[in-house]
């Protein structure tokens, strides 16, 4: 971990050096959060009062470079992003993408901000949640002129379900969808920032939001930054977090014109705290899949393997996999895949790199003996507080 941050220091001096301050600031902020940890961790006196004497250099060189970077002289001379996008009022343009490009920078080490790749027929069954999310996000943000008046799109909504059923996904393919802006926030990642960066990352997360809205903002397992107040041990830092979280979300209400949509997703619903939960105007629903949609899962992931199944045998699988989630099927296929490779390499016949090699195509026995080996996650107590869950808070 040591040597992680003095490697990532190192690139930070490069880059400061370099002139290229945003980045170096990145890294420098980087290695102090990483020593930050590594201190935590350590017991050696002497290692601890280094790695301190560290972080306030790192800090305070990141905090020059800042207040340069803000400077007058700074904002002048830095290009527009995008000249073509006129903002704000005259004579502002500049400095406007130039601070534009400050927050993308400060929110680029933990936020994903490029557009993932998943269609909606990679994703078997779920027909309902398929189209809630449609109506959720995709059309408010392809079609806003559709939602005006009293047809006001969601701003918040809330994928709930046990693990590995597909919420991730479902929020995947409508980014890919409607083409917007996409935040991918792991909302661990939002705690674990160091010194009130939290915040200031959450308040960058939004204003870039919507600056370059249409966005949506994906928060991934949200019940992690709000779990039910009270419970557990949570410092200030979590709470002020917390309550910053709830003001944004509430504040996104105001935003009419660019849509910006918030999607949370976790598998520990009743872990969320209520002021949050009822941020969330629209909660749904992802079980785990029925029985065509794991044959549709089990064909997904076997796609492009040589394999002796037919459609019936599909079905067979499905049937005997009652209770497995998405990521159950796909362990076990994954786990299947390689049993014809794994013989050949037992008998010896993968050594000789040049000889050419047979791959025996993939068939029902394999499949029943996986199935047998790889238990489904979930099991039915927790399902069935999955299902009062959603009775009680959900749409399905
Ligand atoms: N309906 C589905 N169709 C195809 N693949 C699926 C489906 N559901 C789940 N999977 C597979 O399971 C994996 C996990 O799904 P995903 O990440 O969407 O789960 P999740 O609901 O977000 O789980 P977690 O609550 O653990 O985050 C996917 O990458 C995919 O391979
Ligand atoms: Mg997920």
């Amino acid at each position: 971990m040591y040597q992680y941050a003095v490697e990532e220091a190192n690139a930070a001096v490069k880059l400061d050096e370099a002139g290229r301050y945003r980045q170096a600031i990145n890294k420098y902020q980087r290695a102090a959060e990483i020593l930050i940890q590594f201190v935590k961790y350590n017991k050696n006196p002497m290692m601890i009062r280094k790695c301190q004497d560290q972080i306030e250099q790192y800090v305070t060189r990141a905090q020059a470079l800042k207040a340069h970077l803000s400077g007058p002289r700074a904002r002048r001379s830095s290009p527009a992003v995008s000249p073509s996008e006129p903002k704000g009022e005259g004579g502002e343009e500049g400095a406007v993408s130039s601070e534009e490009q400050e927050l993308m920078d400060s929110i680029s080490g933990t936020i994903l901000t490029e557009s993932p790749n998943v269609k909606w027929k990679d994703i078997a069954g779920l027909k309902d949640c398929k189209q809630a999310v449609r109506e959720a996000i995709v059309l408010p943000i392809m079609k806003p002129q559709l939602f005006t008046g009293a047809r006001k799109p969601w701003s918040g909504i809330l994928l709930f379900g046990p693990p590995g059923c597909g919420k991730t996904l479902l929020a995947k393919a409508a980014a890919t969808e409607c083409k917007a802006t996409f935040f991918s926030v792991s909302s661990a990642d939002l705690l674990s920032k160091w010194l009130g960066e939290s915040e200031k990352l959450i308040s960058s997360l939004f204003k870039v939001a919507r600056l370059k809205a249409p966005s949506l903002i994906f928060m991934d397992e949200i019940d992690s930054v709000t779990t039910t107040r009270g419970s557990g041990h949570e410092g200030g830092g979590e709470r002020r977090v917390k309550t910053q979280l709830l003001q944004e979300i509430q504040g996104v209400k105001s935003t009419h014109d660019k849509p910006l949509l918030v999607l949370g997703a976790t598998n520990r619903p009743w872990d969320i705290d209520i002021a949050m939960l009822s941020r969330f105007e629209k909660k749904v629903y992802v079980p785990l899949p029925d029985q065509p949609a794991r044959a549709g899962i089990f064909k997904i992931h076997t796609a492009g393997v040589n394999s002796a199944l037919k459609d019936e045998d599909f079905i067979e699988l499905a049937v005997r996999s009652d209770g497995y989630s998405g990521r159950d099927i796909s362990n076990v296929c994954r786990e299947v895949i390689m049993i014809p490779v794994r013989e050949l390499d037992m008998g010896g016949l993968l050594e000789d790199p040049d000889k050419e090699v047979i791959v025996r195509d993939i068939n029902l026995k394999d499949f029943l003996k996986t199935i047998k080996k790889i238990k489904p996650m979930t099991t039915g107590s927790v399902l069935k507080r999955y299902q009062d869950w959603a009775e009680e808070f959900g749409e399905f």
